[in-house]
């Protein structure tokens, strides 16, 4: 069977991954495509110990937190991302490696060892970068959430992760203005997944 498509979405907290991800996952479900969606950090044991850390950050160094970063990865990737590729599905996920390097790369670890420790992960056929000014994302996030903002969202941080997101080049890499209208962008989106799916679900 032939292995199916893995699509990482990335970017800053607050650029409208999730809505870009729910819009993709009809489109390519209304022509015939076995789709999942999921996302990282996950629900699982290591995902729930990172949400943990939203209270208590301090308690961790960030040697400890890229660990658990990449454990959570490599769970994910066993347990839900490699089975449903090797099923021919396509897998749509919030968030992929390139969070690792860039946030934890904000926190002081090195972003090409970061990549490096991904051996195990399958290479995405497309990573959606939804590119947006930091200022315009947390004040995003606090207005159509009502959230204040945590330890990770702080707006000098994701000014560095977000330097971090555009210095990557990878050739997987589609950026996408996610401060356009959210049709806007799902029309780019499509358009750069079109080729991918030419021959058909
Ligand atoms: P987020 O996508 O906001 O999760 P949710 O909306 O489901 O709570 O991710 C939570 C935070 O974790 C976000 O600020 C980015 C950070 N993060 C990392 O620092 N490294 C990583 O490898 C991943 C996947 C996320």
């Amino acid at each position: 069977m032939n292995r199916g498509l893995l699509i990482a979405f990335e970017g800053i907290d607050g650029t409208g991954k999730s809505t870009q991800i729910r819009l993709l996952a009809d489109y390519l479900r209304r022509q015939g495509c076995e789709v999942i969606e999921t996302r990282e950090p996950t629900d699982g044991p290591y995902g729930l110990k990172i949400r943990q850390l939203y209270m208590n950050r301090k308690n961790c160094t960030p040697e400890e937190e890229l660990e658990l970063f990449i454990q959570d990865r490599r769970q994910h990737v066993d347990e839900v991302i490699g089975p449903a590729l090797a099923q021919g599905k396509i897998v749509l996920t919030d968030r992929y490696y390139f969070s690792t390097a860039a946030y934890q790369g904000a926190a002081g670890m090195d972003p090409d060892l970061i990549f490096r420790a991904h051996d195990f992960a399958p290479r995405p056929d497309l990573v959606v970068l939804l590119v947006m000014e930091p200022e315009k994302s947390v004040q995003r996030i606090e207005q159509l959430r009502g959230e204040q903002l945590n330890d990770f969202e702080q707006v000098e941080q994701l000014r560095k992760v977000a330097g971090l997101f555009a210095s990557f080049t990878d050739d997987c890499i589609l950026r996408v203005n996610g401060a356009a209208p959210i049709e806007q962008v799902q029309r780019e989106i499509q358009k750069g997944v079109q080729a991918l799916v030419a021959n058909g679900c």
